[in-house]
């Protein structure tokens, strides 16, 4: 593995879960694995769990750890070849991906959709313009597409809580009063279509995912029927993508009750609006696998960079 972009670079979903748990397991074991070495952490958006758990990770293997809120103290980038830098961009992408490339072997970016421009959201150009110009590998910490560090922390999740060898997993929808992303849902489905399960996403109709992401996998639009017997219930916003990065409803009846979830264990990637997306007495009861999720981005990270290091030897 060159770079970890998506979903699609986990060559074994089984065997990059079986190795974070041993991981988890022993932290340390290798932790002279990145000595001299140096990973910087690019974010172009807030974070809490990416920022921490990722750090956490490169800090386990030996790693030191450079982090730039590029957001709101680099310079404004430019991404298009042979635009005439006379306004709100004071670098391109071409010198800035070199000059970081020189200061660290692994960079993380961190660069969410802008909801406004689907093709440019689409073409991932922040990642891939990291990805075109750096000459090392390249993480996506959450890019305009795609969450892979939270999907592949959200396997790991499901690996440890699942009795049965084809749970039912449910992706729901829920109301959220700003427009977010698709890329933890677009992730999470990915995910899904790696494993053996009984997998159903459910939305308000308007809230179609990209079809190239969702392909087969099966959409229920009455919530109540597609949680009937569910194992695990995960919950995100995310807004339209036929019309593209808008909030087309918030309907309340959409929010995950203790009663709906029934026996499921419940899951978020967090931050959670708590009694907006999710009601309190979820939250707070032990069907919430939410803690451990976020634990889990740490052993996600993990097995990435080591596995990106692993190569650079
Ligand atoms: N789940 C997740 O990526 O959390 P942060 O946005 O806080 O990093």
């Amino acid at each position: 593995m060159q770079h970890f972009l998506s979903i699609n670079d986990i060559d074994s979903l089984p065997d990059w879960v079986d190795e974070a748990r041993n991981l988890k397991n022993e932290p340390l074991q290798s932790k002279f694995l990145g000595k001299d070495k140096t990973i910087g952490l690019l974010f172009f958006n807030n974070s809490l769990r990416t920022r921490l758990s990722t750090q956490k990770a490169a800090m386990n293997l030996g790693l030191e750890v450079i982090v730039m809120n590029f957001g709101n103290e680099g310079w404004a980038l430019e991404y298009n070849d042979g635009t005439i830098m006379d306004k709100g961009t004071s670098e391109h992408i071409k010198e800035a991906a070199q000059v970081i490339s020189q200061y660290c072997d692994i960079i993380g970016i961190r660069a969410f959709a802008s909801l406004t421009d689907r093709a440019n959201d689409k073409a991932e150009v922040v990642l891939n313009g990291f990805k075109k110009y750096a000459s090392v590998p390249i993480v996506n910490m959450e890019s305009s597409v795609g969450h892979p560090l939270q999907a592949l922390s959200d396997a790991i999740t499901l690996a440890e809580n699942s009795n049965k060898t084809k749970p039912k997993v449910v992706l729901s929808w829920a109301p959220h009063p700003k427009a977010l992303p698709h890329a933890v849902a677009n992730s999470f489905i990915q995910m899904m279509q790696l494993q053996d399960s009984d997998f159903v996403i459910t939305h308000p109709k308007g809230y179609e995912l990209d079809p190239s992401i969702t392909k087969n996998s099966q959409i229920e639009f009455n919530q109540r029927k597609a949680l009937e017997n569910a194992d695990f219930v995960y919950v995100k916003n995310w807004s339209s993508f036929s019309d593209y990065g808008k909030v087309l409803n918030q309907d309340h009846d959409w929010m995950i009750t203790k009663e709906k979830l029934g026996n499921a264990k419940f899951m978020h990637c967090l931050p959670v609006r708590r009694n907006v997306v999710v009601e309190d007495a979820v939250l707070d009861s032990e069907q919430s696998l939410v803690i451990e999720q976020a634990n889990n981005r740490t052993y996600a990270a993990q097995v990435v960079l080591k596995m990106l290091l692993e190569n650079l030897k």
